[in-house]
């Protein structure tokens, strides 16, 4: 059987994204498309497993795809679509929820995280959330998938799916056993408050990160805010094991400039912070701020948008199909 590489990810539509989403998932995206081919879905089947308003989910879905496009994803050499558009998602999903196991997904540390103390008023669309990724993925027989570390626990839940899938219908190797793709440039980009907290978007701080719409004042003003310490920068990665501020803001400016880590040490070494906050401003403002002038262009144009994944949502739904048709037959569905 011919196994074409094929690479699948999704971001939920969250609005504001930010630059954690940028480097540690959308800037990746951007330099798969070169060499795979590619689809890339704004997953609001997902978003919805915790209670989203619809104007502003219709509004997210949206500039997600904005983002997409912003960052530099080619709509027509790759696929973006947003995953209700096409129903198989939710069919697969069905189908793959009959082969996933209770006990799988009770090792999901993300639901035990995102449930929080009262487990039991949790929908059961969070519980059985990474069944459903596991369909997004398997729909296209996607055998790579850009994803951040902490979405690593959910593709291995993909493989186990996939392979039991596999074997209990006897069709060996129908479905690839996706991998996942972590790039080694990409850190987590952690909070400018707490360099112990992944930068999130549910931090009631807006000084706790930069979004992509950040205009270069407001960059200048949270890197200045950013905590960090009064040592200056070392010249090895072993004296930043205890300054976690200190080692996010060195990974962002890498991480931007697409360096390793060392290269800026051996830059930085003995600089202070004062010195090297200016340099971060700056490199982040000239690659976030035409990034987020071209968003807010795009979003003025929804036509064009809604365009965009209204074709993509045509070309994820052939192939969506052609799978699926044998899926029914392999299931014994008539
Ligand atoms: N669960 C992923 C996240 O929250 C998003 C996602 C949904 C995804 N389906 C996917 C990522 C399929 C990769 C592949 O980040």
């Amino acid at each position: 059987m011919s196994k074409k590489n094929l690479v699948f990810s999704g971001v939920q539509p969250t609005g504001n994204l930010h630059l954690g989403n940028y480097l540690g998932a959308i800037k990746n995206f951007v330099s798969l498309q070169n060499n795979m081919e590619c689809i890339f879905c704004v997953v609001d089947l997902h978003a919805i497993t915790t209670f989203q308003d619809p104007k502003k989910l219709k509004k997210n879905i949206l500039e997600t795809t904005a983002v997409f496009l912003a960052a530099g994803i080619n709509e027509n050499k790759n696929i973006i679509f947003n995953q209700s558009s096409v129903a198989g998602h939710s069919e697969l999903a069905w189908i793959l929820n009959c082969v996933s196991r209770v006990g799988w997904l009770n090792r999901m540390t993300q639901f035990k995280d995102k449930a929080g103390k009262d487990k039991e008023k949790a929908s059961v669309g969070l519980y059985i959330y990474p069944n459903l990724m596991a369909a997004d993925i398997l729909l296209y027989k996607a055998t790579h998938v850009p994803v951040g570390a902490d979405q690593k626990q959910h593709l291995e839940l993909a493989r186990d799916i996939a392979q039991k899938f596999n074997n209990d219908f006897n069709v060996k190797e129908f479905f690839p056993l996706p991998e996942a793709l972590l790039s080694k440039n990409i850190s987590r980009v952690m909070s400018l408050r707490d360099g112990t907290k992944k930068m999130s978007k549910s931090e009631d701080s807006e000084f706790s990160r930069i979004n992509l719409k950040d205009n270069p004042d407001d960059i200048v003003k949270k890197i200045k805010k950013a905590k960090t310490d009064s040592d200056p920068i070392p010249d090895n990665l072993g004296d930043l094991k205890e300054r976690p501020e200190a080692l996010n803001l060195l990974n962002i400016y890498s991480d931007i400039k697409g360096e390793n880590i060392e290269k800026t040490l051996k830059e930085m070494a003995g600089k202070d912070f004062s010195y090297f906050k200016p340099k971060l401003s700056e490199t982040l403002i000239e690659t976030v701020s035409p990034i987020g002038n071209k968003i807010k262009n795009l979003l003025k144009d929804e036509t064009f948008l809604r365009d965009v994944i209204k074709k993509g949502k045509e070309k994820a739904n052939l192939k969506a199909e052609e799978n699926l048709k044998k899926i029914r037959e392999i299931v014994g569905f008539v």
